[in-house]
């Protein structure tokens, strides 16, 4: 595949044609196991593709609600490291550091901030919209070989870590998206039976 991606012109008309390709894959999707993903992640040309596709989410306003941070080689080993210092304080400390695995095996990690602007549109929108932007990061990765977690743990959630992120008070991590390539296949999990979650509304 090449590395370079196509980017649309502004108000260029773009396909509407039906791709049976695109819905198998997405009728197929699923999340590798992180402590599985190993080198060879994308490299700097293929993450600026991913990244560029991520960045399509649907995004009420136009406000681009959100940002990357990619953690890779030394600076994702040095963050292991920091992380490794402050699991310690963590209330289950074995847990916290048996956690940093996911983070240590992948040979990329983005992290997804969600970063919303003030104004009209709800807060909440602008975080659906840093959600859509981690899914479509995996769909990505999944379309050029690699395979890819989304995960959180309580690293997420810990102000220490938001701080050493560079986060602003606002800013919220949306997931920690780990690719790379997976030694085993993922197998298929269970699924909801979607027609029991679907009602048609009637007046
Ligand atoms: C917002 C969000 C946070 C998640 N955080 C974690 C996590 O911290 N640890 C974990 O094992 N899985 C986490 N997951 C779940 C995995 O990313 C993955 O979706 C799950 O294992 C189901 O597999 P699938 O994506 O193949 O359907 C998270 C998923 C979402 C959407």
């Amino acid at each position: 595949m090449p590395a370079k991606l196509p980017i649309p012109d502004l108000g260029a008309p773009l396909p509407t044609v039906s791709s049976a390709e695109m819905l198998d894959r997405l009728a197929t999707r699923r999340s590798a196991s992180a402590p599985l993903l190993a080198a060879p992640g994308p490299d700097d040309a293929q993450l600026r593709d991913l990244l560029q596709i991520a960045a399509r989410a649907p995004d009420h306003g136009k406000l681009f609600p959100w940002r990357f941070i990619v953690l890779r080689d030394g600076s994702k080993a040095a963050f292991v490291e920091a992380l490794r210092r402050l699991a310690d304080h963590q209330p289950d400390a074995d847990k916290a550091r048996t956690a940093l695995r996911k983070l240590e095996a992948p040979p990329v990690a983005v992290v997804v901030v969600s970063s919303p602007k003030a104004g009209a549109i709800p807060a909440w929108e602008q975080e659906l919209s840093a959600g859509s932007v981690c899914t479509l990061l995996l769909l990505a990765a999944q379309a050029m070989g690699f395979g890819a977690n989304w995960i959180t743990d309580w690293y997420s959630y810990d102000r220490s870590v938001a701080d050493r992120l560079g986060l602003a008070a606002a800013e919220r991590v949306a997931g920690f998206v780990y690719l790379g390539t997976s030694s085993e296949p993922p197998l298929e999990r269970v699924r909801p039976d979607v027609a029991a979650l679907t009602t048609a509304w009637e007046a």
